[in-house]
């Protein structure tokens, strides 16, 4: 069953109606996608920090949980992806996502693309999509992190042909439909003339799965050997690698660091 919005907590949850009236679509669209992956991990582990992250008023509402968070674990000193699963991210929405992807029998690259999907929203949450391509851009194959880039700006944007529906989520939310930034028009556009479309698509269309509760949630370790597959882990840990977003992990290792 999708998950049910409590439309009134929601709009709380972004600093009431007349706050909420402020907001462009795409911030609409980016509040409520990052509420309900609050809510479905809070549904699942109510001990969990999420709320906690909600009731905190956000000073600026792009940032991610990290930086909400008091209780945040130590991470080891060679940080694997999986530790980042297990200390850092909300697992809920992506592991259903992927586990959904996992049993209809879909590539790997694209399960892998979708247990991915969302997990930036722990650094930064405006334009997911964009920070989330980019952050794992140099330890996965293009395809993957191409594939993340796009799925943010597919959400809205029906494609009959592999019977993907507009999500009518947003109408019920905000009693108007969706109108797409012109950023956002541009790269849908872009994403339907590139040969890789149907690789953001397929993210896109396993992502409202995320939010199923009748998929159930494993532990990240179930996809040990999908991320030992299609996740380059390098051998200093994650952010000790010189990469080009190495910066970006480090900053989820330690969110609270002024230098
Ligand atoms: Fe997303
Ligand atoms: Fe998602």
């Amino acid at each position: 069953m999708p998950m049910e919005i409590d439309r009134r907590a929601f709009v709380a949850s972004i600093g009431g109606v007349a706050a909420a009236s402020l907001l462009s679509h795409e911030e609409r669209a980016e509040a409520l996608e990052h509420y309900m992956i609050e809510e479905i991990e809070q549904q699942d582990a109510p001990s969990s920090g999420s709320q906690n992250d909600r009731n905190k008023p956000a000073k600026a509402r792009g940032t991610g949980t990290v930086f909400r968070m008091d209780d945040l674990e130590d991470m080891p000193a060679q940080p694997t992806l999986i530790d980042f699963y297990n200390k850092r991210f909300r697992t809920s929405h992506v592991i259903r996502s992927a586990t959904r992807a996992l049993e209809t029998g879909q590539p790997e690259r694209t399960v892998f693309a979708c247990l991915i999907h969302d997990v930036t929203q722990a650094l930064v949450r405006s334009d997911h999509g964009w920070w989330g391509g980019q952050l794992f851009e140099p330890y996965v194959d293009e395809r993957i992190s191409w594939a993340v880039r796009y799925h943010q700006a597919l959400r809205f944007f029906p494609d009959p042909s592999v019977g993907y529906e507009y999500p009518e989520m947003y109408n019920r939310i905000w009693g108007v439909d969706y109108e797409p930034d012109d950023y956002i028009k541009a790269a849908h556009k872009e994403a339907l003339e590139h040969k890789w479309y149907m690789e953001a698509r397929l993210v896109t269309m396993n992502d409202e799965y995320g939010f199923d509760r009748d998929i159930p949630v494993g532990p990240i370790e179930d996809f040990t050997d999908i991320i030992g597959r299609q996740f380059k882990q390098p051998k200093e840990g994650i952010g000790y690698d010189g990469s080009p977003t190495a910066h970006m992990w480090r900053t989820l290792i330690n969110p609270n660091r002024s230098l």
